[in-house]
């Protein structure tokens, strides 16, 4: 069938068409209905469980034996592979020490841990037993995993001691009793895994050893749950500085990955299959954790970066040792490893002959970047796009059902499930060619978020009002004639750093509570190899006596203590003004086009135009515009 057929198929009858693809799926008790009456959720009334999915069923099946996970971690000079079977009995122990502890179904678990196996034993062990888990990337502060504790409520928390960053060992645990410490909400205990490089103190009463809590306890068996249970809730950036906790209902989650590994990524069950992100994020969640196991695939996890750990060789060694057929990352990774290693000569040596396609999300895709990693890999490169809240593509080439003609600078087009729109301010649907706000049309499909945890009112604010009838995405883009979709920019105040989504809003919260300041601004602007960097911009209270450069050394040192060191906010400058339209609003549009060296288009409602001649000299004094 062809890629029209598939989508013609899917549109016919979406309901008929999820129920279907749902078969493909282990249900103690299928469901009977496709879709709840509010279209929100997915096979409500099907009784089925995520771990099983992922573990018990490939080990019932014979796969037993095959690797489930590769972890391969450059940063320590450790391998291990898991073999299913490993880690089904894993799961259960893990589980059954939960369980032993009074974790049950609907109690929260937060996750703070770094790239070890034992972060998706973790995961797996909670929803074995119908536990809700919440992992937070170990890039953020205590601060941050406060906030989340604090929304989600956790029985208990899941941490490792430390994680291993190139150079420096970033010890997790004093960050997690700073959390706890911050947060209203307090868990019942924590089970702590102590790594070689760095054992942490445990406190008594509350922590325990990762190995001691499963001493003795009864291997937990899969607890059925509803199709419409929540799996997980991941924390997400959104305009304000609260995170937005993303719900993930288990029934389409299973049934909408199960399908994307086979019809996007192109892989049969038993091949290798690598996404380089992070737990912590949705890629890691749905394709180091759960696609590439619901589908009975090998997943590679790795615990290093694309370059300096050794060399900008690490992707090609990764690929070729494990025989990696289908590899996924961020463009900021390629971009590294071309700027380490522009002629690839780390390839050298490499048998990269397994490797069938390369996929890229999380960010835009320069073309630069797409003819680098196509000419130097000599597979196909897939751009495709996607967010945490849709938890799997929305647009892609869809490979594994027939491969679309690539253009590049497009992640191709609209994948079943995903009714692509692009509308104008009044909701209209705009002509082929021309911008607009990107937005889907209801019901969303499986796998997709249903609501925000704890927030409907602002699921409903955030998503669904502004376009009665859709979800808005937040991206702005068009529709090409040939029904290629082109992402231009966000709609919101969230930039992407490195392909990690961040708030400015939250920066600006943090920069307004530093005493000194009186009024402040984060932009992104454009970066060669992050694609986006925070830039900030601070006025002072009257009769500061600070002086400017320590306050910026202030302001830095409080992002990062109160964000974390991914917020990656390094550029902040002291204007004695900021632009406003004479309404007060603050011209964050101006500030970027000045500091990305583009044209500054003068808004006709502008206070004083000479307070742009200001910013400009200030942009200078941090190096920008670049170029
Ligand atoms: N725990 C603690 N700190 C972390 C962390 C973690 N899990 N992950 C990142 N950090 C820190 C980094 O050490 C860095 O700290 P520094 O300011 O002291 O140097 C900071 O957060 C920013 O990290 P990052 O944006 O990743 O920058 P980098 O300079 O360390 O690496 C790249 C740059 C391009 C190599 C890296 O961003 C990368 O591999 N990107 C791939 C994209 C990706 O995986 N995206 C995920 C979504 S698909
Ligand atoms: P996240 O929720 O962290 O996955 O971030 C999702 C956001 O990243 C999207 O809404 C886009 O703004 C951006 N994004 C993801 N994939 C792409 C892509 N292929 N091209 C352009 N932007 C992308």
């Amino acid at each position: 069938m062809s890629y029209a057929d598939v989508y013609a198929a899917w549109k016919a009858d979406p309901q008929g068409w999820w129920m279907e693809e749902a078969g493909r799926t282990d249900w103690q008790t299928p469901p009977a209905t496709a879709l709840s009456e509010d279209g929100r959720l997915w096979f409500p009334d099907g009784i089925t469980n995520t771990c099983h999915n992922a573990v018990d069923r490939h080990v019932a099946a014979g796969r037993g034996d095959q690797a489930a996970i590769i972890w391969d971690s450059p940063v320590t000079g450790r391998k291990e592979t898991i073999s299913y079977a490993d880690l089904k009995d894993r799961c259960a122990r893990l589980a059954g020490a939960l369980a032993a502890r009074g974790v049950g179904l609907g109690d929260r678990v937060v996750i703070y841990m770094p790239m070890v196996p034992e972060a998706l034993v973790a995961m797996l062990a909670c929803t074995r037993i119908g536990a809700i888990h919440s992992v937070v990337f170990g890039g953020f502060a205590a601060h941050e995993l406060a906030t989340r504790i604090d929304d989600a409520r956790p029985r208990a928390v899941i941490a490792g001691s430390c994680g291993i960053e190139p150079g420096r060992v970033v010890a997790y645990k004093p960050l997690l009793d700073g959390a706890i410490e911050r947060a209203a909400h307090k868990p019942e205990f924590c089970i702590i895994l102590q790594r070689d490089a760095l054992a942490a103190d445990l406190v008594e009463g509350r922590d325990v050893e990762w190995h001691a809590a499963q001493e003795g306890v009864t291997p937990a068996p899969c607890v059925w749950v509803r199709g419409d249970h929540p799996c997980y809730i991941l924390y997400t950036s959104g305009t304000t500085g609260a995170p937005k906790g993303v719900v993930r209902p288990t029934g389409g989650h299973i049934v909408a990955l199960n399908w994307s590994m086979r019809a996007v990524y192109g892989v049969a069950p038993g091949e290798v299959f690598w996404a380089a992100s992070d737990v912590g994020w949705v890629v890691g969640h749905s394709y180091i954790c759960y696609a590439p196991l619901f589908h009975g695939n090998t997943t590679v996890m790795f615990e290093g970066k694309p370059v300096g750990t050794p060399d900008p060789g690490a992707f090609w060694r990764v690929i070729a040792e494990h025989g990696v057929a289908s590899f996924f990352t961020a463009p900021t990774a390629f971009r590294a490893i071309r700027k380490d290693d522009p002629r690839a000569e780390h390839l050298a040596g490499h048998d990269m002959s397994r490797l069938r396609a390369l996929y890229l999300a999380g960010e835009r895709a320069d073309p630069d970047t797409i003819d680098w990693a196509r000419k130097v890999l000599g597979v196909p490169v897939y751009d495709h796009w996607w967010q945490t809240e849709s938890g799997f593509p929305m647009v892609g080439n869809p490979a594994g059902i027939e491969a679309l003609p690539v253009k590049v600078g497009s992640p191709t087009v609209a994948l079943p499930g995903w009714d692509v729109r692009v509308l104008d301010d009044q909701g209209a649907e705009r002509p082929a060619g021309e911008l607009g706000a990107i937005a889907l049309r209801l019901p969303l499909p499986p796998g997709s978020l249903p609501t925000l945890w704890n927030a409907e009112e602002r699921f409903a604010s955030a998503y669904l009002d502004r376009f009665p009838g859709y979800y808005n995405t937040g991206d702005a883009g068009m529709v090409d004639e040939d029904g290629y979709l082109w992402i231009m920019a966000r709609t919101d105040d969230v930039i992407n750093v490195a392909g990690h989504r961040l708030s400015t809003g939250l920066m600006e919260e943090v920069l307004a509570s530093h005493p000194d300041v009186a009024e402040c601004a984060v932009v992104g602007v454009a970066d060669a190899l992050k694609g986006q960097l925070p830039m900030g911009f601070v006025t002072l209270q009257k009769g500061t006596e600070t002086g400017e450069e320590e306050i910026r050394a202030q302001i830095v040192a409080l992002v990062r203590e109160r964000i974390g060191p991914v917020a990656a906010f390094k550029l902040v400058t002291v204007v004695d003004r900021l632009p406003k339209t004479r309404s007060g609003k603050i011209l964050r549009r101006s500030m970027v086009q000045i500091a990305d060296g583009a044209e500054v288009k003068m808004p006709a409602t502008i206070d004083d135009p000479a307070i742009l001649d200001e910013i400009a000299l200030k942009v200078r004094d941090l190096g920008y515009p670049k170029s």
